[in-house]
């Protein structure tokens, strides 16, 4: 039986999915952060379970030839790129046997997987910076990266994955507030004004959004900040306070006060021009957006895209309205909804912007406006995009769909695990055409996946 403390030499026999190698003494497994499948390494047992246990590498003591050096300096501390320690182009096979091991897991078959489609340059490739702001033990202002499972901050000054400006405009924020002594949040006795700092660029249009999320009005020296910062950097197009007064995970407010510019920037996508607000979702990662829309977009029909306007789509949870505005020429109509009202403002400005006449954006949950929708068109839709939050479709939704049955479903998803979930209902009605992976997370376990479905009375 395992104890904790024991040191033990492995072989790791295989890769899990957050960056953790896999080895087993007895049968009984060992999950051990940082090891890569094949190596041979010394470990401490940290952790036993009734079915597993956790382990941590004292020695490598034969390394993978996928192993790389990692250039973050507080990569082991922070919970972000839990795969920099591994070659990237290994990491896309990892996120590619996620994808395949949570479709068996539930469809109880084999399902052909497409290679990941990784980047060129996985670097400095997020578009949005989110940095807590807090106090570390000595009860001074920390600002970086929340540390694996926990809300203790670890300093960050570089990140990898964040775009250099970002990360410099962030950097000098908080220098300012250091200099000027600004009250940040503690989030032991929940007093305290600055929480975070986020900050969103159009990677096209350079136009930067910066929001300061504050927990009280007291943010002092506000107006000193602003022209400090906008005359650093002239493509800061906009600075927005947003107050979040709850004792809570989730980083943004309800409320916004624009302190500097009009409240949002714009940023292009392909052929379209898109305006972003603070609490719009907007992907993070705009290179391999376009290549996530135009493998959706592709997937609708191959063969007769160029030639044949398709009559209903529906977009849903569909944000800005990306997904709807990138379709919108192949269809006659296109219906978006979406839960955030400030999005589907940015939608309907969107369309009008890039002169699409044929799309209708509605605010709401999917679950009760879906319904309506389908009620006052009265017609089948014949392709549905579904790009839902991280938990998936809600059972309502996969009944309606099963009920109305479109002749195709587009199903974009940011988790395998709920996605393969959704798929194993839908596959009483649908075949799966087409499961191909995006790597919209470089060096992150994170795994995004476009899936074609057809409708099997359709065949
Ligand atoms: C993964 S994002 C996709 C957004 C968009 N399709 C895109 O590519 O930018 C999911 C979106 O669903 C919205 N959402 C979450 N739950 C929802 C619900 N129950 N009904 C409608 N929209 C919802 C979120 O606000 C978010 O904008």
């Amino acid at each position: 039986m395992l104890e904790k403390n024991q040191i033990y030499q492995v072989k790791i026999i295989d890769d899990g999915y957050q960056g953790e190698g896999i080895a087993k003494i007895d049968n009984f497994p060992i999950f051990i952060q940082g090891a890569i499948k094949g190596e041979e390494v010394k470990i401490k047992i940290l952790k036993v379970q009734s079915s597993f246990a956790y382990g941590k590498i004292i020695e490598i003591i034969k390394q993978a030839k996928n192993r790389v050096e990692s250039e973050c300096k507080v990569y082991n501390k922070c919970g972000g790129c839990n795969l920099r320690h591994i070659d990237y182009e290994y990491t896309l096979k990892i996120k590619k046997a996620i994808v395949q091991n949570c479709l068996y897991k539930a469809l109880n078959k084999n399902i052909e997987v497409k290679d990941v489609i990784g980047m060129k340059k996985p670097m400095f490739y997020r578009n949005k910076l989110q940095y807590p702001i807090g106090l570390n033990k000595n009860k001074q202002a920390v600002m970086g990266v929340y540390s694996n499972r926990t809300h203790n901050i670890v300093p960050v000054s570089k990140c990898y994955i964040q775009n250099k400006i970002c990360n410099e405009i962030a950097n000098d924020i908080f220098e300012f507030i250091n200099k000027n002594n600004i009250s940040v949040y503690d989030e032991v006795t929940l007093k305290g004004t600055v929480r975070h700092i986020v900050i969103r660029i159009g990677v096209k249009t350079n136009e930067i959004l910066v929001t300061i999320v504050v927990n009280d009005n007291n943010l002092k020296k506000d107006k000193e900040l602003v022209e400090y910062i906008t005359k650093k950097y002239p493509n800061i197009k906009t600075i927005v306070k947003n107050y979040n007064t709850k004792n809570t995970n989730v980083i943004l407010g309800d409320r916004n006060e624009i302190i500097y510019g009009s409240g949002y920037i714009y940023d292009i996508l392909g052929e379209y021009k898109f305006k972003i607000s603070p609490l719009s979702f907007y992907q993070v990662n705009p290179i391999q957006t376009e290549i996530l829309y135009n493998t959706a977009i592709k997937s609708i029909e191959k063969n007769s895209l160029a030639d044949k306007q398709i009559d209903i789509a529906l977009d849903l949870y569909c944000g800005i309205g990306t997904i709807g505005i990138f379709a919108s020429k192949y269809f006659k109509k296109v219906y978006g909804i979406e839960k955030v009202k400030q999005a589907i403002d940015d939608a309907k400005e969107n369309a009008k912007i890039n002169n699409v006449e044929n799309i209708e954006f509605h605010v709401g949950d999917v679950e009760e406006i879906l319904p309506q929708i389908l009620k006052n068109i009265n017609k089948t839709p014949n392709v549905v995009f579904v790009d839902p939050p991280r938990k998936g479709l809600d059972n309502k939704t996969i009944d309606v769909l099963k009920k109305i049955q479109p002749e195709k479903i587009i199903y974009i998803s940011c988790n395998p695990a709920t996605l393969a979930r959704d798929l194993k209902e839908l596959e009483e009605k649908y075949l799966i055409k087409e499961i191909q992976p995006v790597d919209m997370f470089p060096y992150t376990s994170h795994v995004e996946c476009v899936v074609a479905m057809i409708l099997k009375e359709h065949l």
